[in-house]
């Protein structure tokens, strides 16, 4: 039976993917350590679920309108205004199942086919694909070790056509853990005003989740000739650990995009789930003490990986301001005799990341999603998601590794 065309344009999600392959080994008996993850190891906070069960008990258990429920987009405006300093209205404000289905329904509502959208590279592995279901040409912009994984402002510059429909910044990012400062993104603006045409997607999923004296600044905070047109892009996923609950809300001063988003969501999913959505409310209005936990957390964690991944031989590792991601540089090591016949072994001839991923795997037990799945193959990516307990043993192992394909 014939399949969509439409397919044929795009990959299975890699990340999920790798995360099915270490489980299966795990479920064989296998003792593997998966860097592989998405999501914080955290259980979701116990407000959020007492009042989650508070709203299925009082019947809140029918569709709400497509938008969400008027409560919760209120508290979305509250918690920006509270966290970022901006005023939105509730009506700016959509709900929908996931940062996943915020992104595809914006891609659909804005994207003409042809049209190009600007993506800094690394990036996060749906962007690409989600451009490309919506019949617009993905524009990567590929940044590089040397340059700190930050797209540059000339570089911005230089993808920008007649045709560029809109630019996608990913601060803190997936997968470098990069995290823009304010002049930075100051420069983007400076160049996006010039362009009143184009759409600024700000995914800041990982907004929460910055180390050290980063700070975290998104371009509708900058730019309030911009304002207009930036949509925020966020989700409960990461910040409240609560990705498999599915949800996450766009923001935008544009009513004619939200209408768009309530046309797309009302003929495809409609509302995200009534009684999630009363869980999301008493998460907004929490007072954060669990969000700043598990950020200590990950940051002792990443201080110790990045100390680890520094000392290993052909390794170079820059240490990430925000999310839950290490990305190291690999290049170091990929012409080395051992590493090539390590790509013979595991059959991949053609990718070093995904033969390093395959080997490491194979060798060693330890799964990481290769660089080239987020347009990079130069690099892996290590997800600090797990027990400082397993990061210890995985890199041991790693370190292992990486003395065997010396040579
Ligand atoms: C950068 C980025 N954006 C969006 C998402 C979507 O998250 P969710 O659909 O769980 O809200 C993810 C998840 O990994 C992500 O890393």
């Amino acid at each position: 039976m014939q399949l969509s065309n439409r397919l044929n344009a795009i990959e299975a999600s890699p990340t999920l993917g790798l995360t099915a392959l270490a489980n299966k080994l795990k479920s064989e008996g296998k003792d593997v350590v998966g860097f592989g993850a998405g999501e914080p190891d955290f259980d979701t906070p116990d407000y959020i679920k007492e009042a989650t069960i508070a709203a299925l008990k009082e019947g809140k258990t029918k569709y709400t309108p497509v938008l969400g429920v008027e409560a919760l987009r209120k508290a979305v405006t509250e918690f920006i205004k509270r966290d970022i300093l901006l005023d939105y209205n509730a009506a700016d404000v959509v709900i929908c199942s996931g940062g996943k289905q915020v992104l595809y329904n914006i891609f659909m509502s804005i994207v003409n086919p042809g049209d190009e959208v600007i993506i800094p590279g690394p990036y996060w592995v749906s962007y690409k694909d989600m451009v490309m279901l919506s019949e617009g040409k993905p524009v990567i912009v590929n940044t590089s070790f040397e340059s700190g994984f930050k797209m540059t402002t000339d570089q911005l510059q230089s993808a920008i056509t007649a045709k560029t429909r809109a630019v996608i910044i990913n601060s803190p990012s997936n997968p470098t853990g990069v995290v823009y400062s304010r002049d930075e993104l100051k420069s983007f603006a400076n160049i996006l005003e010039k362009y009143p045409d184009i759409w600024i997607i700000t995914d800041d999923i990982y907004a929460k989740l910055i180390y050290d004296d980063n700070e975290f600044f998104n371009l509708a905070m900058l730019g309030e000739k911009l304002r207009d047109r930036v949509i925020i892009a966020d989700s409960f996923s990461k910040a409240f650990s609560m990705t498999g609950w599915r949800l996450g809300y766009a923001v935008t001063k544009n009513p004619g995009l939200v209408a768009a988003l309530e046309k797309i969501q009302g003929q495809s999913t409609s509302n995200a789930t009534s009684f999630v959505q009363y869980g999301a409310i008493a998460a907004l209005k929490g007072d954060l003490s669990f969000v700043d936990k598990m950020r200590d957390a990950f940051q002792e964690r990443r201080d110790f990986i990045v100390k680890t991944l520094s000392m290993m031989p052909g390794i170079k590792v820059h240490n990430p301001g925000g999310a839950f991601y290490v990305f190291p540089d690999i290049s170091g090591l990929v012409q080395k005799p051992r590493f090539i016949s390590l790509m013979e072994k595991y059959k991949e001839k053609t990718s070093y990341s995904k033969a390093f991923s395959s080997a490491l795997l194979g060798e060693k037990l330890v799964a990481m999603v290769p660089g080239i799945a987020f347009g990079y193959d130069m690099g892996m990516r290590i997800s600090y998601a797990i027990s400082m307990e397993q990061i210890k043993k995985g890199m041991e192992r790693v370190a292992e590794f990486v003395d065997i394909c010396q040579g």
